[in-house]
């Protein structure tokens, strides 16, 4: 048996240092594609060290395609070598990412049918809709951009983005704060210093690949209330193209559909609702459990690695994610009777099994309502968006 794991583990560390070779080369060879691949095959092969010794070779390559002027190219190398490195990209590396963002004015190409966008309501009114109902003590959002979401917020708000300079064109509330650090560094470092009181709805759109989307999911869950909503971007991809992970078009979601399923297969214990929502729908999820979740024995936490290693190859979204197979209207009765539901759990101090056992009902209703729209999301996203107002309920 011990002779059997020497063997196995000289062949892991064999296989990591010939992906290892194979990624330097490609990367020298300015074929990042399928260097990433071997990069990651060695990691994912416990290579010995890890990657830190390689990264100045890998900064190398990206700060040539920023010297040559290719920003575009240098936005997805600096992307690549935060996909690699994970939880432990250091922050100069965000720096870059957005440095080469504001440098590229190239923009990100792709034809018209790549670019198209679609959907019911905009996701910033039904964001600015959930502030109205929720009205949260705190906001939490991940990735803040031009402030346009953060501005939804009506009360103390705090926006996580790893850019030192943002380029905000919407006007923030003097109760919003941003926080300049990648999401990870956050959770790292200052949530539990700065998430007082614990935030009631959370906003995640930081970096568009499933593994980042995930662990912020993660790491939210630990701060959030029991009656906490957090609302996940960029679901459904409105074209193939726009769920690659290196990204090439305009219109981007990256991978981050991949939490649809992983959280319907790794954690029924949570009340999902997928909205139709412009421009690429919205993931609701309620029923959090911060205690579990902190502990770290959530079932979720556990299967992290080996999710990673099994999403991370797809490619491509099933038809049915293209189709937007499962969600519903945003302007839904049953969107409601959630809200409902974590308002009557807020004021009745509820803890996160009584807050479950009100939302079991909603259950088999949420799944008759998804069958009951299927392979009716882009006829019904012509129809007039109307969101019931509270103070009319
Ligand atoms: C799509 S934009 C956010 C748009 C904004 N939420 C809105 O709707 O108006 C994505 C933002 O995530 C930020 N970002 C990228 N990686 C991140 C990370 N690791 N942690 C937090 N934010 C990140 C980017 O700098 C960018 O500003």
């Amino acid at each position: 048996m011990a002779a059997k794991s020497v063997c196995n583990s000289r062949a892991q560390a064999a296989y990591a240092a010939a992906a290892l070779h194979l990624g330097r080369a490609f990367l020298l060879a300015d074929q990042p594609d399928p260097a990433l691949d071997h990069l990651q095959a060695a990691l994912d092969h416990a290579l010995p060290g890890g990657l830190q010794p390689h990264l100045p070779l890998l900064i190398q390559e990206a700060e040539r395609c920023v010297a040559l002027g290719d920003h575009r190219e240098a936005i997805q190398r600096w992307q690549d070598i935060a996909s690699l490195l994970a939880e432990a990209t250091p922050e100069p590396i965000y720096h870059q990412l957005s440095a080469a963002y504001a440098a590229n004015c190239a923009g990100f190409g792709g034809s018209k049918e790549e670019n198209a966008l679609w959907g019911d309501c905009s996701k910033h009114d039904v964001l600015a809709w959930l502030h109205r109902w929720l009205q949260p003590a705190l906001y939490l959002e991940i990735g803040v951009d031009q402030g346009v979401s953060l501005a939804c917020a009506s009360g103390p708000a705090i926006g996580v983005d790893p850019r030192p300079e943002l380029k905000l064109t919407a006007e923030l509330l003097p109760t919003a704060r941003i926080v300049a650090s990648s999401s990870d560094a956050f959770f790292a470092n200052q949530a539990a210093a700065l998430l007082q009181p614990a935030p009631e709805l959370a906003f995640i759109d930081g970096m568009h690949l499933f593994e980042f989307a995930l662990r912020d999911l993660l790491n939210t869950e630990r701060v959030m209330a029991p009656w906490g909503l957090v609302v996940i971007d960029d679901i459904y991809p409105c074209h193939p193209v726009q769920a690659h992970r290196r990204r090439r078009s305009s219109s981007w979601t990256g991978d981050v559909w991949k939490l649809v399923p992983i959280l319907r297969q790794q954690r029924p214990d949570l009340t999902l609702l997928c909205l139709n929502a412009h421009t690429t729908g919205l993931l609701l999820i309620a029923g959090l459990d911060a205690d579990a979740a902190a502990a770290g024995n959530a079932s979720l936490a556990a299967a992290y690695p080996d999710l990673v290693r099994h999403w991370r190859p797809i490619e491509e979204p099933p038809a049915e994610v293209l189709a937007r197979q499962g969600a519903i209207p945003s302007s839904h009765p049953l969107v409601v009777e959630l809200l409902q539901s974590l308002i009557q759990a807020r004021q009745q101090h509820w803890s996160t099994p009584e807050l479950r056992k009100a939302l079991a009902p909603l259950q088999p209703r949420i799944a008759a309502a998804e069958q009951e729209h299927a392979g009716r999301a882009l006829e019904l996203s012509q129809q007039p968006c109307v969101l019931a107002d509270p103070a009319a309920v």
